[in-house]
């Protein structure tokens, strides 16, 4: 069965698309098979994926599978990852992640907010057949409406990557209050919180207090990373929280795998999310 997790906060620019993105290639590292949906207009986890637009060979996005309100109705979206190697052969990573893409037509869903059945149209398009994948990730927008909610409504568990500023952590407590409160509305009963990921952590005494009110408030279900962890024969201690680093501005503008890099900054940062990867399969799904 595949295991669906939805990234969710209710604040812009935290670094969900990044944890999705990076998480899908630290899950794919470890053998296991990823759909990536893009549920944000943005579309950035799309082109971070590396699926690009072309107006002249038009493909199927998210906007269509939900309009089309039918059961399976994602498969015929499906998309590979575009993830080269310098030779542009596929890398080992993107042959294991595939993509439901986005463009910012979706937006145009929202309204149909209020149609008998909409918050389920998305698990409606993704049965029969998801459970060829091992993981599904499900990128959102930072709010906490229709599109978030079907997203919501199709996942077995919510990820709520914060940065640890004030309004991160209120944020990341809305996303958190939303589902203990609408779970049962959303039709989705048992959709828990999977995990809170403190993402963009830069060391100063305002940060730390913040981090210490989301322990107060979350307790285990923030995400330890730290541990030894293996990466090209490399042993890395890595940190307990994702750090803010260029390097992964750089792999998210760049619209590729941190691996892509192997020098040590890009070891280390394969290896946080090497640590995610195993979170997420030992401790969320297992
Ligand atoms: N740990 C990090 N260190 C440095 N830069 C980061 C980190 N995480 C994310 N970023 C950068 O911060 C910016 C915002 O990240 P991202 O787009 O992933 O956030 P988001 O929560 O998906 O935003 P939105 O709410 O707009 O969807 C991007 O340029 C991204 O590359
Ligand atoms: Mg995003």
């Amino acid at each position: 069965m595949a295991i669906v997790l939805t990234i969710s906060n209710n604040k812009g620019g935290v670094g969900k698309s990044q944890f999705t993105v990076q998480t899908a290639a630290g899950l794919a590292r470890r053998g296991s098979r990823v759909l990536v949906i893009d549920m944000d207009p943005q579309a950035n986890a799309t082109r971070r994926l590396g699926v690009e637009w072309d107006p002249a060979a038009p493909i199927l996005t998210m906007s269509e599978v939900i309009k089309a309100d039918a059961e399976g109705a994602g498969e015929q979206a499906v998309i590979a990852c575009g993830w080269v190697d310098e030779d542009g052969t596929p890398t080992s990573e993107a042959e294991l992640i595939d993509v439901l893409p986005a463009r910012f037509d979706l937006i145009n869903r929202e309204s149909e907010s209020g149609v008998l059945g909409a918050v389920r149209r998305l698990k409606k398009a993704l049965d029969g057949w998801v459970d060829d994948y091992d993981f599904v990730l499900i990128d959102t927008r930072p709010d906490l409406g229709h599109l978030v909610q079907m997203a919501m409504a199709a996942a077995h568990y919510v990820i709520i990557p914060t940065e640890p500023g004030y309004d991160g952590v209120e944020a990341a407590i809305r996303v958190s209050d939303f589902v203990s409160q609408h779970a049962v509305d959303l039709a989705n009963p048992t959709l828990q919180i999977g995990g809170v990921v403190v993402t963009r952590r830069k060391a100063t005494a305002e940060k730390d207090f913040q981090l210490a009110g989301l322990a107060d408030r979350f307790g285990e279900l923030v995400w330890n990373l730290a541990g030894p962890t293996e990466v090209r024969g490399v042993e890395i201690i890595t940190p307990k929280h994702i750090p803010e680093w260029s390097r992964f501005d750089e792999a998210d503008a760049a619209a590729v795998s941190l691996s892509a890099w192997n020098d040590k900054r890009g070891r280390e940062t394969v290896a946080i999310y090497d640590q995610v990867a195993r979170r997420i399969t030992e401790r969320v799904a297992g």
